[in-house]
């Protein structure tokens, strides 16, 4: 397999080839440090686990059954590095109750195993979850891991959640859990002449271990 360039070597090829013009007084070793402090990431914040975590979930990127009520989600973000490296190794469980705020505890219902495709790339397909008795907001958790990296335990929330009043930055502390507005993804609503889903995109950031 080809080797991919470090960053360094691929700067001085665009430069040979013409590709690259620099017009900065940075020196070559300046724009390779300044190009790579560009695509640092800050670790994903954590969440708790909770009570409702499940060992032996399947591997399936499709939760929500025909006929399923609430409103269709598709799920879907990349996993990288702080160095802002994709992780194609990564796993990422998730696990949710349904739209009437139930966790199936006896089966596995909402709850998978994804595995990071070729770019890093995690999907699933779900319905937004619901409130239940103890928690404020709607959320999905997660359990992410990566071969060298610490694993990570976060839950995604949703801009819409009637409990942020449509201000997630300032509300966001409504419910005591949420550690950080970053947490609170933006809801795309797109329809279709045959369905209207909502689509979230979550990144997820691991540290090297
Ligand atoms: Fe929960």
């Amino acid at each position: 397999m080809r080797r991919p360039l470090h960053r360094r070597e691929l700067l001085e090829n665009c430069l040979a080839l013409g590709t690259l013009t620099l017009v900065s007084p940075l020196s070559m070793g300046g724009l390779s440090e300044a190009w790579a402090a560009s695509e640092q990431r800050r670790t994903t914040p954590f969440g708790e686990l909770g009570p409702f975590y499940k060992r032996g979930a399947p591997a399936s990127n499709v939760l929500r059954a025909e006929g399923d009520p609430g409103m269709p989600l598709a799920l879907s973000g990349v996993v990288f590095g702080t160095g802002g490296e994709v992780l194609v190794e990564a796993k990422v469980e998730v696990w949710q109750t349904d739209h009437a705020g139930h966790y199936d505890i006896d089966g596995f219902r909402y709850r998978a195993v994804l595995a990071a495709d070729a770019n890093g790339k995690y999907a699933v397909d779900s319905v937004v979850p619901g409130h239940y008795p103890g928690r404020v907001a709607q959320h999905v958790h997660y359990l992410v891991t990566a071969p060298g990296y610490k694993p990570l335990t976060t839950q995604l929330y949703f801009a819409t959640d009637p409990v942020f009043d449509g201000d997630p930055a300032r509300n966001f502390h409504r419910d005591p859990l949420i550690a950080s507005a970053e947490l609170v993804r933006p809801v795309m609503i797109e329809s279709d002449p045959k369905t209207v889903h909502a689509r979230v995109q979550f990144d997820l950031v691991l540290e090297k271990a």
